[in-house]
């Protein structure tokens, strides 16, 4: 039971309901250990951070007085944590000591039975770069080990939920292949296994392939959880490929080494010693002095920065939230991968997935485009944008560059002559604006430095390609020159900002939405304040319709019921639709929220964010709203709201 709340890149927030408890999404788990005793900070401290932690259930079964403890009284009391309480199987010991003393059923039965909230298969970690045939066998043994698990769970009407985890090693194939035979066995969350040898050895860009591959095969509607990933540097990095669930024992691990975590990096306590304070405001830092943490009698020490390093864990995970929230997770993550190579090279290997990534990242962004560097040039915003260049049906093409020292939007800040002529102006990053659209996110909602050579480079083949393609219909200066004084000549009207409307709808929705006999009848309106394009009106005799606003933070289009009924007439069916079952129609008609239960068809191609069409399977229009699933999820997802409805429309 997940559901999205807010997304970037692939990254999620969302809600996730374990037996009637819900934890908000990404989060990461502390690890617990199950003897209280063993427990470096507090049950107290770690309650007020974390509303799910992960303990070993192999270890309680192992140890007759906590299993006892556990089997009394469940693994809630045992641990001192009423919240949800996730467990892993044993699996981690098998991968370090090779063996275990306990079946793959009976461990799973156990969890059951102590009360687990999310209980784990006992699947096998295959390490990294094993021998394809260790992997294969490894990766099979978990999936039939998974299968009877599941089978167990339903036979038994277990109330936990299960972890079904992805192995494969690192082949990218196994991973993917893992993780579609697995996607389709209906487990709870879907962890990805065997990844801390990953971790450990640096070998982030690895770590990426990994990630994706088993993204690439699991469903969309299932929370995923990096197995061992601790650290707060990759949180941002690994939410953003999709991974919802974090576990963290680096914070007590890395307290016993006298380490020191951060979000940017790791420092010993030794090299931290004579500074005046810690580079942190956590309560410990603010109480303690570096020197007096130095000083402390060891196991008092380890407890200090252990609590230091929950904090600072926690608190990348909200910086990481709130990121997700105004769609700035692109930027926190060039960011974080400036903190060390291997991380930029992780960085660069995710966005040769761009593809696939772009088709689940916001078409829209409350924040804008910053340029981070060399990277930002390949990341979705930019891809997509040249791709919907080719929405737009040129008749006349006029490709240009404009002076460093004019700000945008070119279109407000220059004087364009009346012409239907689209003037596209070359760009560095997006490669090619064309005038009339420059208002849109993220041509204009975007902050870029000036530019080395090398990446001024970049687009030239770009430019080139798009030239070879629409060679037709581009002009050249000379016929540019000649058009617009024969244009003015003929002395026929050219409405400029009726043309943009134009070419923006057709950017935003991919069809010509404005034919030439409604063209004629359309008035822009301009902001008194800003003198900027707001409102869209359609003449229809003495009255004047409102079609479209443009949204202040993107310019986005955002249609009235008027021009969401114009859309319908004019984008073909399944285009910039979501189809909902007969059940719900009446509750669409009143605007409220389209469930993704009840979606029965959507257009494929539609984008997290994008601006919909909500009609019933005989295509008649029942509303309209902004749909926060894309088609992929709109069909997987049968949990949760899938369109935020701006308005329903009446039958
Ligand atoms: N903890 C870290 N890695 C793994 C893994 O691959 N499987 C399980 N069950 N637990 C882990
Ligand atoms: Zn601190």
């Amino acid at each position: 039971m997940f559901q999205i709340k807010a997304r970037d890149g692939m990254g999620r927030m969302g809600k996730l309901e374990i037996k009637g408890k819900v934890i908000e999404t990404p989060t990461i788990m502390p690890v617990i250990h199950p003897n209280p005793e063993k427990q470096l900070v507090p049950m107290e401290k770690v309650k007020k951070l974390a509303d799910v932690v992960i303990t070993n259930s192999y270890i309680i079964y192992s140890n007759p007085e906590l299993r006892k403890i556990a089997e009394e009284e469940g693994v809630h009391k045992l641990i001192g944590f009423d919240k949800v309480v996730v467990t892993d199987s044993g699996s981690f010991q098998l991968s370090v000591y090779g063996d275990i003393d306990v079946e793959p059923l009976e461990i799973v039965e156990f969890q059951e039975r102590i009360g687990v909230d999310v209980g784990t298969i006992l699947d096998i970690p295959t390490p990294p770069y094993a021998e394809r045939e260790v992997a294969e066998r490894d990766m099979e043994e978990t999936i039939r080990r998974g299968r009877e698990a599941l089978e167990l769970k339903r036979s038994k009407n277990f109330s936990m939920l299960l972890n079904g985890t992805i192995q494969g090693s690192t082949y990218m194939d196994l991973r993917r292949r893992c993780a579609e035979i697995m996607g389709s066995m209906d487990f709870d969350i879907y962890p990805i296994g065997a990844v801390v040898p990953l971790l450990e050895k640096y070998h982030y860009k690895t770590l990426v392939d990994v990630i994706i591959n088993s993204k690439m095969g699991l469903p969309t509607n299932k929370p995923v959880h990096l197995f061992g990933c601790g650290h707060p540097t990759l949180f941002a990095l690994a939410v953003l490929l999709g991974c919802d669930l974090f576990d963290s024992a680096a914070y007590a691990l890395y307290a016993k080494d006298d380490r020191y975590l951060t979000e940017y990096g790791t420092y010993y306590l030794e090299d931290l010693k004579d500074l005046k304070q810690f580079p942190c405001s956590c309560p410990v830092c603010s109480e303690y002095s570096p020197k007096e943490v130095y000083n402390m009698e060891k196991r008092e020490r380890e407890r200090l920065l252990a609590e230091h390093n929950l904090y600072v864990t926690f608190e990348e995970i909200s910086r990481v939230k709130e990121a997700i929230r105004e769609g700035a997770l692109w930027e926190l993550v060039e960011l974080r991968c400036r903190c060390h190579p291997r991380l930029l090279e992780a960085y660069r290997q995710a966005l040769k997935y761009v593809e696939f990534i772009e088709k689940f990242d916001p078409v829209t962004k409350k924040s804008g485009f910053f340029y981070g560097g060399y990277e930002s040039l390949f990341r979705p915003e930019v891809i997509r944008h040249k791709e919907r260049l080719h929405r737009i049906r040129y008749e006349k093409i006029f490709i240009t560059t404009v002076s460093k020292d004019v700000e945008k939007p070119y279109s407000e800040n220059l004087n364009i002559p009346p012409t239907d002529v689209d003037i596209l102006v070359k760009d560095d990053v997006f490669g090619l604006i064309p005038l009339n659209i420059d208002l849109i996110y993220p041509l204009l909602q975007s902050e870029i430095p000036e530019l080395y050579d090398v990446e001024k480079e970049h687009n030239k083949q770009f430019v080139k390609e798009f030239m070879e393609r629409y060679r037709d219909k581009i002009m050249d200066i000379v016929t540019y020159n000649y058009y617009l004084s024969y244009y003015s000549s003929k002395k026929k009207k050219i409405n400029r900002d009726v043309i943009r409307i134009d070419r923006m709808l057709q950017y935003q929705y991919g069809f010509k939405i404005l034919d030439e006999e409604i063209m004629e009848r359309i008035i822009v309106r301009r902001s008194k304040r800003t003198g900027w394009i707001r409102n869209v009106f359609l003449v229809e005799g003495d009255e004047k319709k409102l079609l479209f606003t443009l949204r202040s933070y993107d310019n986005f289009l955002i249609p009235t019921e008027e021009g969401a009924k114009l859309l319908h007439r004019k984008i073909p069916y399944p285009k910039y639709r979501v189809v909902v079952d007969r059940s719900v129609e009446r509750f669409a008609r009143e605007g409220r929220s389209v469930y993704a239960k009840f979606v029965v068809d959507c257009d494929r191609d539609l984008r997290p964010y994008e601006e919909v069409l909500v009609v019933n399977e005989d295509d008649e229009l029942l509303g309209y709203g902004t749909t926060i699933l894309n088609g992929r999820e709109l069909m997987e997802f049968n949990y949760g709201v899938a369109v935020d409805m701006r308005k329903g429309i009446r039958g």
